[in-house]
């Protein structure tokens, strides 16, 4: 029988990768309470990774959101290194946050089974790549899972743990209950399933919203503001299809049809010829919307 996690026995975390999301994961879980060491091949990104979260922290000591207690203590509980496996040697818990290639995670997966102890579970934060798909490069798929987080993870309450066929209980139950205690939400999954349950909402949300305007129904202007009047939502899905990338969005759903063969996962027409005009949103300054400057 394998050693099964417990919420009791997780007292130290690994975060690894200190990208976009690692560095704020790892500030989480420093805030929480526990002691966290976040790990990256390469040492700029541990750098700069360092400089976010006391930036970060210091603004929410500015801001009253947190006393400065807390804060220092939260970046005394916080460490560094360029070696993950060293790491996890003493870990109960690894989050991987590292960059989105499949045999980069199949790797480490199999190195951090190899490095850890036997309790600990390994979690990935990835968004497209389901665990079951680095589950059999290590021999302990039933503590293997993902624990997604959402962009920005100190703000956003969001968590979802999804299983794969392996995934035991235990290891499940543990997730949900360690997201609980880090102040966050969990979204409990049964079953893997492409984009997990918040992005598949989004998705068919962009999907109708780009139906919608292609007919002729409403201008794109008119649905964002049914989105954001009528559904409150923070912004529409044409404003927040700019805010991502016109570009994002078309690689992802060629992507998903490399990956699905569907043609109803194809980009939208709409999409593609903002695609081919380089009309990438924000950063280019045009998109849907124009934007000055
Ligand atoms: N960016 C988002 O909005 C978002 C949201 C939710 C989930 N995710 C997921 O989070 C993960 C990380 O995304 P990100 O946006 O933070 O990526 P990022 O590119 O900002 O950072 C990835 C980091 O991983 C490091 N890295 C690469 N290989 C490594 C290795 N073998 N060991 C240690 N570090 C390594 C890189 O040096 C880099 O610093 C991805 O799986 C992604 O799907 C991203």
């Amino acid at each position: 029988m394998n050693p099964q996690p417990s919420i009791d026995a997780v007292h130290d975390v690994l975060v690894v990768g200190s990208g976009a999301m690692g560095t704020q994961i790892g500030a989480v879980f420093a805030l929480a309470g526990y002691p966290v060491t976040t790990s990256d091949l390469d040492p700029a990104a541990l750098e700069r990774s360092r400089d976010e979260v006391h930036r970060r922290l210091d603004r929410l000591a500015e801001k009253g959101r947190r006393s400065r207690e807390e804060v220092d203590a939260a970046l005394a509980r916080m460490a560094y290194t360029t070696d993950s496996l060293e790491a996890a040697s003493t870990t109960d818990f690894v989050l991987e946050a590292a960059v989105e290639r499949l045999d980069i995670k199949r790797q480490l997966f199999a190195d951090l089974d190899e490095a850890a102890p036997e309790h600990a579970i390994l979690a990935t934060n990835s968004s497209t790549i389901p665990s079951s798909l680095l589950m059999d490069a290590t021999g302990r798929g039933d503590r293997v899972c993902n624990m997604h987080f959402f962009n920005p993870a100190l703000v956003m309450a969001c968590v979802e743990v999804v299983r794969n066929p392996l995934t035991s209980d235990a290891t499940v139950e543990t997730t949900l209950e360690l997201a609980r205690r880090l102040g966050k939400q969990p979204v409990r999954l049964n079953q893997e399933v492409p984009g997990f349950v918040a992005n598949r909402l989004l998705g068919a949300l962009r999907d109708e919203a780009l139906r919608l305007e292609a007919d002729g129904v409403a201008g794109f202007e008119d649905i964002d503001v049914a989105a954001r009047t009528a559904l409150g939502h923070p912004m529409g899905p044409f404003e927040l299809m700019d805010l991502v990338g016109i570009d994002v969005s078309y690689l992802i759903r060629l992507s998903e049809h490399e990956q699905s063969g569907d043609p109803a996962d194809l980009p939208h027409p709409s999409v593609q010829k903002l695609y081919e005009q380089g009309r990438y949103g924000r950063k280019t300054g045009r998109g849907w919307y124009e934007y000055a400057g």
